[in-house]
C-alpha cells in the first residue's frame, strides 16, 4: 500500500474545512458591524511574522488560526466604511465559487472543456451587462493587464509585425489628462513610450474635450507619427467623470483608429438607467476594460477585457510551441498570461445566483448613497464638493471653521494640510476610512462607493466622522 503524501490533511481535512467556513461566516458577520480601519499589528503578529521558514509544520488548524489573526489585522476593502481607492466588496458567492475554482486548479491555457466555456459566456454577459454587445475578450488580473493587453492588440493592428519588429518611435497614443497612470505604463512596456502618450485637456466636465483630441492628432499625423489608439475612460480614477465616448468613437471610424474604454471603475454604471445615458457610444468600442473586482463587487482579482474581433487577439499573442501541440488552437493564444487561475468562475456564479437584475440594483443604491452624500456636503457650510458627483466618487473638503472666521482664501495650503491631515487621522481612529486626492491643485478627501454593503447610515457615519475629526483636528492642531 502506499503512504499517504506529507502534504496530505489526513484527518484534519474535515475540521480544517469546518473551520475554515466557520472563520469566512465570522468575517462576514464582523463586516456587518462596521469597523474598517487598520489597527497596527499586534505584538503576537509581530513576532509571527519574525519566524524563519520552519521546518517542521504546526498543523493545518494551527496555520489557518494564524492566518485569520492576519486578516483581521489587514486592511479589509470589504468593510461597508471603506471608501478609499476604489474599494471592493468580497461578494460572498464569489467568495465560495473562488473557494471551489482553487480546489479544482484548472488549466485554463490549454482548452480546459467548461472552464474555458465558462470564460468566453461570463465575457459574453458582461458586455451585454454594460451594452458593449455579446463579444469576446479575455479574463485578466485587472485593469492594468487588461489595457496592457488591448493597447498590444492596437498596436498589432496600427503597425503590423511590429509585436517581432519592435517599434521605431512613431506610435502615438491618445488619453484625457484623467487617465489612469496604467495606460503610460503600457505605453512604456510596449515599446511606445510614456513620452509617445498625449494627454488631452479636459472640459469643464472632466471629460476628454475632444476638439483638442482632433488638433493633436492632426499635429502628429502632419509629423508622420502614426496614432495607435485613443483611450476613453469611463469613470476616472480621480472623480468618475465619462469621456463622451459616441465623439470620440465618430473621431476614431474617421481616422480608421482603435477605440479602447477603460471602463475599469465605471463601466458598470452603464447597465443602470440613472447613469446609463453617459456611456452612451460604449457599442462603437474597439475593446473595454471592467474590472469585476471593483464594481462587479467579486473578489480579487477579476479583470475582464473586452474584444470586439477576438481574432485580433491571435494575431497579437499566438506563439509556436511544440509542447503544445494536442489543440489546433491553444486559449494562451489570446493572452498575456500563461498559467492563470479560473477567474471567472466567481463572476459566473455571481450572474447566476443573482441574476443582473440584482446587480443593477445594488449599482443604482450605490448611485444613489453617493448622491445622498453630495447632497449632505451641499448642505453644510463646513463642507464643499469640489466636483459634481457623475458616478459613485466624491470630492469634497473639510473648511475649517476660520475659513469663515478669518476669511481665509479657499485655496490657502492651510485647508489642503488640513484635508490631508483628516484622512490620515480618520485611517488611524478607524471609524470610516478615506483617502485623500489632489484636485486641480487642492487636496481633497475622495470617498468612493463600490461596495454592496454600503447604506445611507454608513454615510452619516462618513459626514459625522468628517465634522467630528476635522472639529478635533481645528482645536487640537496637527499631532
Ligand atoms: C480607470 C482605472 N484603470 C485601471 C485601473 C487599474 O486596475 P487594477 O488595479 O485592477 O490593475 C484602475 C484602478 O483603480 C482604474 O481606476
Amino acid at each position: 500500500m502506499s503512504e499517504a503524501s506529507p502534504l496530505s490533511l489526513g484527518d484534519e481535512r474535515l475540521p480544517a474545512l469546518e473551520l475554515a467556513f466557520s472563520m469566512v461566516r465570522e468575517a462576514w458577520q464582523g463586516f456587518d458591524q462596521a469597523r474598517p480601519g487598520q489597527p497596527p499589528p499586534s505584538d503576537q503578529t509581530l513576532s509571527l511574522l519574525s519566524e524563519p521558514l520552519p521546518q517542521t509544520g504546526v498543523g493545518a488548524l494551527r496555520a489557518l488560526k494564524e492566518a485569520e489573526r492576519l486578516l483581521d489585522e489587514s486592511l479589509a476593502q470589504s468593510r461597508p466604511r471603506f471608501f478609499g481607492y476604489v474599494g471592493s466588496s468580497g461578494l460572498e458567492v464569489g467568495v465560495l465559487a473562488e473557494a471551489l475554482s482553487a480546489s479544482h486548479d484548472v488549466n485554463l491555457a490549454s482548452l480546459a472543456a467548461a472552464a474555458t466555456m465558462v470564460e468566453q459566456q461570463t465575457i459574453g454577459w458582461v458586455g451585454e451587462f454594460v451594452g458593449f454587445g455579446r463579444v469576446g475578450g479575455v479574463v485578466t488580473s485587472g485593469g492594468m493587464i487588461s489595457n496592457l493587453t488591448a493597447l498590444a492588440v492596437a498596436r498589432e493592428r496600427a503597425l503590423p509585425g511590429s509585436r517581432r519588429q519592435g517599434l521605431d518611435g512613431r506610435g502615438t497614443l491618445y488619453v484625457s489628462v484623467e487617465a489612469h497612470s496604467s495606460i503610460a505604463r503600457s505605453a512604456e512596456l510596449l515599446g511606445i513610450g510614456s513620452a509617445s502618450v498625449r494627454g488631452i485637456p479636459i472640459d469643464a466636465d472632466r471629460r476628454m474635450d475632444v476638439a483638442a483630441l482632433r488638433d493633436q492628432l492632426g499635429l502628429d499625423l502632419a509629423q508622420g507619427r502614426v496614432p495607435i489608439a485613443v483611450v476613453a475612460t469611463a469613470g476616472t480614477t480621480l472623480t468618475g467623470a465619462v469621456d463622451p465616448l459616441a465623439e470620440i468613437a465618430a473621431v476614431c471610424r474617421e481616422h480608421d483608429l482603435w477605440f479602447h474604454v477603460d471602463g475599469a471603475y465605471g463601466l458598470p454604471a452603464a447597465a443602470t438607467p440613472r447613469a446609463s445615458h453617459l456611456f452612451a457610444g460604449i457599442e462603437h468600442a474597439d475593446s473595454a476594460t471592467i474590472d469585476a473586482h471593483k464594481w462587479l463587487y467579486v473578489p480579487k482579482a477579476c479583470g475582464i477585457l473586452l474584444v470586439r474581433d477576438p481574432q485580433a487577439l491571435r494575431r497579437t499573442f499566438a506563439h509556436d510551441a511544440s509542447y503544445m501541440v494536442d489543440a489546433d488552437e491553444n486559449p494562451v493564444d489570446r493572452t498575456l498570461e500563461y498559467s492563470r487561475p479560473f477567474r471567472a468562475l466567481k463572476l459566473w456564479a455571481a450572474f447566476r445566483a443573482h441574476g443582473a437584475q440584482g446587480f443593477r440594483r445594488a449599482l443604482e443604491s450605490n448611485l444613489e448613497v453617493a448622491a445622498g452624500l453630495a447632497e449632505r456636503i451641499r448642505a453644510h457650510p463646513q463642507l464643499q464638493l469640489v466636483v459634481e458627483p457623475q458616478l459613485s466618487i466624491v470630492p469634497f473638503r473639510h473648511l475649517p471653521a476660520k475659513v469663515a472666521i478669518d476669511g481665509l482664501h479657499e485655496d490657502a495650503p492651510e485647508i489642503d494640510a488640513h484635508n490631508a491631515e483628516l484622512a490620515r487621522r480618520m485611517q488611524d481612529e478607524g471609524d470610516v476610512y478615506v483617502t485623500s486626492a489632489v484636485v486641480d491643485g487642492r487636496t481633497v478627501l475622495r470617498p468612493c462607493i463600490t461596495n454592496f454593503r454600503t447604506t445611507g447610515a454608513d454615510i452619516d457615519a462618513l459626514i459625522d466622522t468628517v465634522l467630528r475629526t476635522g472639529h478635533a483636528l481645528e482645536h487640537q492642531g496637527p499631532r
